[in-house]
């Protein structure tokens, strides 16, 4: 396991300061990685994934979270393409599969999940866990383990 993914708990102190953790693990993660982003609302999953696109040498800014939709495709050269799942909205786990998920799930890409705890039965077995939490106004506790 790479450096970063070793250091478990983590504090960072502003939404730069996640991006540029982000764009870290984003370099470090091989390709085809599923990276489960735990959190309540506003804890910071978006702004993480932010990070891992500008890793990935994609455009950052165009990172937000879907309304209407439960995943984004953030295409980029060669396997550093970014599938960003937000499953907020999913109501019952069997909705996702009318995506064709597991193509982008478990395909090339490095896909990202936030809401994971949607996809119930349908949780991936292997995957980096990630979990958030708000300490402070711009204070996020971020650990990260390996799920096998
Ligand atoms: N250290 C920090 N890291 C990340 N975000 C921070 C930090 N400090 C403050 N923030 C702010 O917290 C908010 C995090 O929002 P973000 O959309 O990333 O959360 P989220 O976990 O994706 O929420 P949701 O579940 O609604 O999608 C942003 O407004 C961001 O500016
Ligand atoms: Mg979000």
């Amino acid at each position: 396991m790479s450096n970063i993914l070793r250091q478990h708990n983590l504090i960072t102190h502003s939404p730069d300061e996640t991006i540029v953790l982000g764009a870290k693990l984003a370099k470090e993660l091989k390709p085809g990685s599923i990276i489960c982003l735990f959190g309540d609302l506003g804890a910071g999953k978006t702004t993480l994934v932010k990070g891992f696109a500008k890793g990935l040498r994609l455009k950052a800014d165009d990172v937000h979270s879907p309304t209407f939709t439960l995943l984004n495709i953030y295409e980029g050269k060669g396997r550093r393409t970014l599938y960003h799942f937000d499953l907020y909205r999913l109501a019952e786990s069997s909705e996702i599969e009318l995506l064709g998920y597991e193509e982008f799930l478990y395909g090339q890409g490095l896909s990202v999940i936030e809401w994971p705890e949607r996809l119930g039965q349908l949780m991936p077995k292997e995957y980096i866990r990630i979990e958030l939490s708000h300490r402070a106004e711009f204070e996020r506790g971020i650990s990260i383990k390996e799920v096998k």
